[in-house]
């Protein structure tokens, strides 16, 4: 089937270089740019806002994955799309009611994302399953970079390709954390189609990006 879409995480990337480093990572052959949102409050570190992502905008074409590791999160979904993201993910938890939160979301034209952390189960989707575009599954606890995979959430990669197969719908499945060479070929044949990467991605410098994109994707 189709090779796997890589969305390098920023992260991982030098915060004083962040234009240089999108555009590096757009010409290394990423698929998607991946902006980790995070509020100090949903989880225990903070990152940027959207004025960070308007700000790098101009730097890519590429599509902008937005994971959203806020609460509340539905007053804030205007201000990522008004500052051009094209995927907007946020986690189920992280307010009463998800399934207006989709809708909010589609209704700004953007691609609907939700995240689920890895104590969160699959039958998390069934409700919701319908009206997404991608599920993103977290193979670490969210908040922080460089974390190591938590093999126990191959099995649900398994569980949400079966449930999206179901559908008939061209849903993604995007797997986030501790993803390396080791850990990349796990989550495919589990049945990602999409891997975030920051660690992975950024390591050794500019000069590896492409190398380190590639190797990710098996090549
Ligand atoms: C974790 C973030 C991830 C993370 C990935 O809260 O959602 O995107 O930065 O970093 P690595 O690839 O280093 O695990
Ligand atoms: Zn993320």
């Amino acid at each position: 089937t189709n090779a796997v879409r890589i969305a390098p995480s920023i992260l991982s990337a030098d915060f004083a270089r962040l234009g240089e480093e999108v555009r590096a990572i757009d010409a290394a052959g990423c698929d998607w740019i991946h902006v980790d949102v995070m509020d100090g409050h949903f989880v225990p570190n903070i990152t940027i806002g959207p004025a960070v992502v308007k700000a790098l905008r101009p730097h890519s074409a590429k599509p902008f994955d937005v994971h959203l590791m806020i609460a509340p999160v539905d007053q804030y979904v205007q201000d990522f799309a008004d500052a051009g993201a094209d995927i907007i993910s946020f986690h189920p938890e992280a307010g009463p009611h998800p399934h207006r939160t989709v809708q909010l979301i589609k209704s700004l034209g953007k691609m609907a994302g939700i995240v689920l952390n890895p104590h969160t189960p699959a039958k998390m989707l069934d409700y919701l399953i319908d009206d997404v575009d991608l599920v993103l599954i977290m193979s670490v606890n969210p908040g922080f970079g460089g974390q190591s995979f938590i093999s126990s959430q191959l099995r649900k990669i398994e569980a949400v390709r079966k449930m999206i197969e179901k559908t008939g719908r061209d849903i993604r499945l995007e797997v986030d954390g501790g993803i390396t060479t080791d850990t990349a070929p796990l989550a495919i044949s589990a049945g990602a189609d999409t891997l975030v990467a920051g660690t992975a991605t950024f390591k050794g410098g500019e000069s590896q990006y492409a190398a380190n994109i590639r190797a990710l994707r098996g090549e």
